[in-house]
């Protein structure tokens, strides 16, 4: 088995086991930032329910706190991912006129929606120290475990 393997495996049971959306986020952030070596900052951002003009919110996230608590749908990389419905993958972030810096050492970062009922509500947010650290591979884990996220709210609620 290979870490990625292994790591989704855990994330999988995590998913069984947690009793809510709020509970499987933390307890995903907190796997994934210890397991994945290169996943230096993990955290999800939610859309303020009913926020005019949309705003996602920091939630559950482990590393470093960020400055970067409320950003619009307008801003960052994070407010394109949420925006377009698009998983973003950027390998170099100081390539990319969009980043919003949460850390010096960040060098690339990949964001993932997260849908609830066919629409987006938040989305899962990772950085790393390193360049160009989000493979294929990792973006079809980071989808899967958004996906998860997404299925929990619809099934068990925030
Ligand atoms: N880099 C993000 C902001 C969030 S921090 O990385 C935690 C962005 O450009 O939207």
């Amino acid at each position: 088995m290979t870490r990625l393997e292994e790591v989704r495996a855990e994330i999988n049971a995590l998913a069984q086991s947690s009793p809510a959306a709020e509970d499987l986020m933390r307890a995903m952030a907190k796997l994934l930032h210890h397991k994945m070596l290169k996943y230096n900052w993990v955290g999800f951002y939610m859309l303020e329910p009913g926020a005019q003009p949309p705003v996602l919110v920091l939630g559950a996230f482990e590393g470093a706190m960020t400055p970067h608590t409320r950003i619009p749908l307008n801003q960052g990389i994070c407010g394109a991912a949420a925006s377009s419905g698009q998983t973003v993958v950027v390998d170099d972030v100081l390539q990319d006129s969009r980043y919003l810096a949460c850390s010096l050492e960040t060098k690339s970062e990949i964001v993932v929606p997260v849908f609830s009922q066919g629409r987006v509500v938040g989305e899962l947010d990772i950085d790393s120290h390193f360049p160009a650290a989000f493979t294929v591979q990792d973006q079809e884990f980071v989808q899967h475990c958004a996906m998860l996220v997404g299925k929990k709210l619809e099934t068990a609620g925030a």
